[in-house]
């Protein structure tokens, strides 16, 4: 736009005679005219000319300009930056035999071992187990999982001390160069689907499935901690269930990054801040990598749980409750649903996109008593017909 030097002719016509005034203010309201329509029918986008300009006028359309929003890194977060996006674009290590670990966190024994056993027999070469056992040496009844204890500490509920326990088990299961993918379960976990279908779905993609959303509320936005800056700007808080399932780049990432952790290490945790309460393992992992890779997560989680009945923990179900036609039900679900917190509760469905296609969400489902083995068992090989 070629406007702004005109005004600078006005002032130099204001100083030659007074006499003419009323036709200078005729140009100068004029051309004030065929700047604004020009500006509205032209909006700026580059602002060059400007630039170039000194003049006073020109300072105005400085409003026009939108924030500069490059935000100056610090020398850890550039660190971080460069390194997290090397990992992220790197090449796996090409495995003749690639394998899923499965990583159970748990505080002892694992109740539903002998399911856990009929879903990986016959596909012995295509998976590795490691156990994280925080309280009591568990006792095994399967052979797949004899000597698959890992050295374990102790986890408290909430504390940066559960993200310890899913680093050592990633680092554990990042020994092997075959694993390729890493699902994080519990205790309380059970299979929704055989081994084969679990296998593809997993491998037969190039994203993560961790759970993700941004919830404005007290139990998401309100725990952040201002504390974070400069490395985590409250509009990056995320949070997400904590069972992960994450492809061998987001597994290396996690152990690749210190300065996030850190942060949530010193700055999140039941009561901090006087009196708020922030639970790292719902936060770490959704936020860091949707910092880092937000098209490399699918946002949600392959482990089913049910929050419906709105209660402090989630539904577990019974022995009583398992039937072929609950267990039918959580495997066709094909919609995820977020729900923020606070009194609004706005919820987000979503529905669960694999390679682009709605499939169903679920692979793994919780919280189950373990008298709900019996019945698991009984049913699991007519509901994992695919
Ligand atoms: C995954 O693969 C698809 C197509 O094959 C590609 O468009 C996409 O960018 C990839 N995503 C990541 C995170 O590598
Ligand atoms: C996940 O959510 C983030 C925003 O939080 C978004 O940028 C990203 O595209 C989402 N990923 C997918 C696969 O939809
Ligand atoms: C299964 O889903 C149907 C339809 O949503 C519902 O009516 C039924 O109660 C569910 N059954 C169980 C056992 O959850
Ligand atoms: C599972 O299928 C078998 C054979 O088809 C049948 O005998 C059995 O009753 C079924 N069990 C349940 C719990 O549906």
């Amino acid at each position: 736009m070629k406007v702004c030097p005109g005004f600078r002719i006005s002032p130099m016509s204001r100083s030659k005679s007074s006499s003419k005034r009323p036709l200078w203010i005729i140009v100068l309201v004029s051309l004030v005219c065929i700047l604004l329509i020009m500006v509205y029918l032209y909006p700026p986008q580059q602002y060059s000319s400007c630039y170039l300009l000194s003049s006073k006028f020109c300072g105005h359309f400085e409003y026009w300009l939108p924030p500069i929003s490059a935000k100056v890194l610090n020398d850890d977060e550039l660190t971080a930056r460069v390194v997290m996006r090397d990992i992220i674009s790197m090449p796996t290590v090409p495995s003749k035999n690639p394998k899923i670990a499965f990583m159970f966190l748990t505080p002892g024994s694992l109740p539903f071992e002998k399911l856990w056993d009929k879903f990986f027999l016959g596909h012995e070469d295509r998976f590795s187990i490691y156990v994280h056992a925080s309280r009591h040496k568990p006792v095994h009844v399967s052979h797949l999982f004899i000597g698959r204890n890992i050295r374990s500490e102790r986890v408290a509920w909430g504390k940066i001390s559960m993200v310890d326990a899913e680093k050592r088990l990633l680092a554990n299961a990042l020994q092997d160069t075959d694993n390729q993918h890493f699902v994080l379960l519990s205790e309380s976990c059970v299979p929704l689907h055989n081994f084969d279908y679990v296998y593809s779905y997993l491998m037969e993609t190039n994203v993560s499935f961790v759970d993700c959303f941004g919830d404005p509320g007290p139990h998401g936005a309100g725990r952040y901690s201002e504390h974070m800056l400069p490395e985590i700007e409250k509009k990056d808080w995320r949070k997400g269930s904590q069972w992960f399932s994450i492809k061998r780049q987001h597994a290396l990432l996690v152990l690749a990054d210190s300065l996030y952790y850190t942060k949530f290490k010193l700055h999140c945790k039941p009561g901090m801040d006087g009196n708020k309460n922030c639970y790292a393992d719902e936060h770490y992992l959704p936020t860091l990598l949707n910092t880092a890779d937000p098209t490399g997560i699918t946002n949600w989680s392959v482990t089913h749980v049910d929050w419906s009945e709105g209660k402090w923990h989630p539904r577990a179900y019974r022995a009583g409750d398992v039937t072929f036609e609950l267990l039918k039900n959580l495997t066709s679900i094909n919609e995820n649903v977020h729900v923020t917190s606070g009194f609004k509760r706005v919820v987000m469905r979503k529905p669960c996109l694999w390679n682009g296609m709605k499939r169903p969400c679920y692979l793994f489902a919780r919280k189950f008593y373990p008298e709900a083995l019996e019945n698991l068992m009984n049913i699991f090989s007519n509901f994992t017909v695919f």
